[in-house]
């Protein structure tokens, strides 16, 4: 079972921050595949000093385990058995961040065993400290319900699949944008339509919607909508 902390460090948890000595402040963070999520949410938990942990490399970590194993994701057991080793040096996005791993995660955290056997952790993620920023596709309505912090960040699919076309060119990788956009399409609705943990807004998350913001303008209003939930509170 996972047990060390991720992108925790001291020096983060210095930082001067706005929280109005608010404590254990978990803000969940929830949308689509290429919706600028985590590259908001890192910011973010860099600006309030808090841990930081993308839950989607749990579920990549468990998609590699298992396409190395030589198995494929239909195969529930060996899913289950990937989930349940996964440690933190699994956790390096340098070696996840491939297409055939992200459709294979899509496929596998489709499995109700997979995500129990990733849930504790992420539960627990933050524990004991000034809280943590958790960005994925359930935190709000699985993992950290009981989070006051809810963002729900989005953006046209086909803004979506620009963006993820320009990060794989800037890697080296040749990428094509029709095909980019239809694979966003299938995990799109598979991460939508599975039975356990559906990617979801919660019914107290507000919405971000990024599709005619850069980076900076989509942060500044996601600290705007954090400060106004602090006033309403
Ligand atoms: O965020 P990402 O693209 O790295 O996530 C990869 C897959 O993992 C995504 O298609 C769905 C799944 N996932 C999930 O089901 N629940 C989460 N909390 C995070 C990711």
């Amino acid at each position: 079972m996972l047990q060390a902390k991720l992108r925790y460090d001291d020096d983060m948890l210095d930082q001067p921050n706005d929280m109005n000595g608010e404590t254990n402040f978990i803000l969940a963070i929830d949308g689509p595949a290429g919706s600028g999520k985590t590259t908001l949410a890192l910011k973010l938990a860099e600006h309030f000093g808090l841990a930081f942990l993308d839950t989607g490399l749990l579920y990549r970590a468990t998609a590699k385990k298992l396409l190395d194993a030589g198995a494929t994701a239909d195969d529930e057991v060996a899913a289950e058995h990937a989930a349940s080793s996964i440690a933190a040096t699994d956790l390096n996005p340098d070696q996840l961040m491939t297409e055939i791993i992200g459709q294979t995660a899509s496929k596998v955290a489709a499995i109700p065993a997979v995500r129990i056997a990733l849930l504790d952790f992420q539960r627990r993620f933050g524990d004991g400290g000034k809280g943590a920023v958790l960005v994925g596709r359930d935190i709000g309505t699985v993992v950290r319900p009981d989070a006051k912090h809810k963002i729900f960040v989005t953006a046209s699919v086909e803004q979506r699949a620009k963006r993820r076309c320009k990060q794989l060119q800037e890697r080296g990788v040749a990428a094509i944008y029709a095909n980019v956009l239809e694979e966003l399409c299938q995990r799109d609705a598979r991460d939508r339509s599975r039975v356990v943990a559906p990617l979801l807004q919660a019914e107290d998350a507000l919405i971000l919607d990024t599709t005619d913001q850069s980076i900076e303008t989509a942060f500044e209003n996601a600290k705007t909508l954090i400060a106004k939930r602090q006033t309403a509170a």
